[in-house]
């Protein structure tokens, strides 16, 4: 059998489009119409996001990047010799490469991703540039508890989760989320974790405006999915990218605004826009460093350390299980 081929990897999800589905009939019923932001990463997404991350404003790819290059060695002598790599929305394992480089013999690597044919590409990349290193990719959702009854392989375990997507949930549900990843990983189990901190506003909206108009394409793509996956009637041009900072709620806020009176049907059900109507796809919530620790206290993990860039962008946080 060829390497990576399709059936290495593990589907624990099994349902996407009728979840879609499910979540788009829901969130477009109510009275401000939402579609959650996890539904942006199907094949064409996660491309649209891989060039989000290469923008010159969106800033917290490369800063994480640059703290863990940085920091790769103390990083690494935090953690055990050969460990079990989990990496949480592994998207294209860019990121991970810094740490196995650092790391003492890791055993091996479990990247858990809702995209599978970028999940097994990056899989297969990554399996071909660490021949010793045994990769195992979960095509996953892992924000579902059901994710939670993947086996991963013996060893001490570290969990990845390196792209600051915590901030993608609102903060309960983001305390909620920890306390899975600290159950998946277990007692004596480490976490290291991306948060992207507060700053000044202009910053926060160049990098979700960007001038060749990237995260408003990511943004349409929302309802391009909608309209090839669930029949859907989108006039995707008709809806504006609207990205704003939320001072109150600590939040970027994306949505998709109608710019005219206007319907829309998807597997057969119509909903209907005001002109000036807005879709909210998307919570991007920045924490300072104490806020995000005591999120994670809640969870049951105990901070180690964290590690930051020079100008305080975005934050690298190692975290332990407690109990
Ligand atoms: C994945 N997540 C951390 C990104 C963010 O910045 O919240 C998603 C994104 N949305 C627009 N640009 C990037």
């Amino acid at each position: 059998m060829a390497p990576f081929a399709d059936d290495t990897v593990i589907d624990v999800e099994h349902q996407p489009v009728r979840e879609f589905a499910r979540a788009v009939l829901a969130g477009l019923a109510q009275a401000q119409k939402q579609i959650p932001s996890k539904f942006f990463y199907d094949a064409e997404g996660s491309r649209l996001f891989d060039k989000i991350c290469e923008l010159p404003e969106y800033y917290p790819t490369r800063t994480a990047i640059s703290i863990l290059r940085d920091n790769a060695a103390a990083i690494a002598e935090e953690l055990p010799p050969g460990a079990v790599l989990v990496e949480y929305g592994s998207g294209a394992s860019v990121k991970v490469r810094l740490l196995l480089d650092a790391m003492q013999r890791p055993a091996a690597y479990v990247p858990i991703d809702i995209s599978r044919e970028h999940l097994r590409a990056a899989a297969a990349e990554l399996a071909g540039d660490y021949p010793r290193l045994s990769v195992l990719p979960v095509h996953a959702d892992f924000t579902k508890p059901l994710m939670l009854r993947c086996r991963l392989p013996e060893g001490p375990r570290v969990g990845f989760f390196p792209g600051s997507t915590i901030g993608n949930f609102h903060p309960p549900e983001a305390t909620r989320l920890l306390s899975g990843l600290a159950q998946n990983l277990g007692p004596g189990g480490l976490l290291l974790i991306g948060v992207d901190l507060k700053k000044d506003p202009r910053i926060l909206h160049a990098a979700y405006n960007d001038a060749a108009g990237i995260t408003a394409a990511f943004n349409r793509n929302l309802l391009q999915r909608a309209n090839r996956e669930l029949e859907g009637s989108f006039d995707v041009e008709a809806f504006d990218h609207h990205a704003f900072w939320n001072a109150d709620a600590s939040r970027i806020e994306m949505h998709l605004v109608s710019s005219t009176a206007q319907a829309a049907s998807v597997a057969g059900h119509w909903f209907y826009f005001t002109a000036g109507e807005s879709i909210h796809t998307e919570n991007s919530y920045k924490y300072a460093p104490d806020e995000i620790h005591l999120v994670a206290k809640a969870a049951g993990f105990r901070p180690v350390c964290l590690w930051t860039d020079a100008q305080q962008l975005f934050g690298v946080s190692l975290l332990a299980v407690t109990g």
